[in-house]
């Protein structure tokens, strides 16, 4: 069957939907705990990674209400930096990004993220994408900012954590 889900190209990035494959590629590149530090959890095993990646080469959430699309983004040298993912409701979708330590302050994030956000963009009716992050992930609200979303909201998690809602129309 044919792969639903699009690729992406930009000047210096690529983006290819993402299969358990890939798992061996990003394992290294998602290990550092730095790049943790905001996220939800601890770095994945490479086998728990291509487990993850597995179940979502369909491009749908199990209840087949959201497309989920996440793609490896890979330099034009090959060099795997991170990966980016779309959410993708009948109206509305979430943006994700997450590159290795190394990789970080060079422009990849908003190259990456505008791009995804332009894919999906043209292809629904969506009407507006939501970032979200924890309140204190500075590099994280200055993406969100350099792509002119604006800040709608604050909540708090069930864990007591605080979250920034950002938002761009389209
Ligand atoms: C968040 C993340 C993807 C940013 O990616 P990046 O490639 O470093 O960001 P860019 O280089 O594209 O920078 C975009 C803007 O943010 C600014 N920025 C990036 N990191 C910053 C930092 N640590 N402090 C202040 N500003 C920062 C850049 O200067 C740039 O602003 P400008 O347009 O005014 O010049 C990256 O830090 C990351 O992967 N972190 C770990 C994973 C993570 O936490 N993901 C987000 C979860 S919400």
């Amino acid at each position: 069957m044919t792969d639903p889900r699009p690729s992406f190209r930009t000047d210096r990035l690529s983006g290819e939907p993402i299969v358990a494959a890939h798992a061996a590629e990003l394992a290294p590149v998602l290990a550092d705990p730095e790049v943790h530090r905001f996220l939800n959890g601890e770095p994945e095993t490479e086998s728990e990674l291509r487990d993850r990646f597995e179940r979502l080469e369909s491009g749908w959430s199990p209840d087949r209400t959201q497309r989920w699309w996440k793609w490896i983004v890979r330099r034009h040298d090959g060099t795997a930096i991170g990966f980016v993912e779309a959410t993708i409701e009948p109206t509305m979708f979430y943006v994700g990004y997450v590159l290795g330590t190394e990789h970080h302050r060079q422009g990849y994030g908003r190259e990456m993220t505008a791009a995804v956000i332009e894919l999906v963009v043209d292809r629904f009716p969506v009407e507006y994408c939501l970032i979200e992050m924890d309140v204190d992930h500075v590099a994280s609200i200055a993406l969100a900012e350099s792509l002119g979303a604006r800040r709608v909201d604050t909540v708090t998690g069930e864990d007591g954590h605080r979250e920034h809602v950002y938002r761009i129309d389209r």
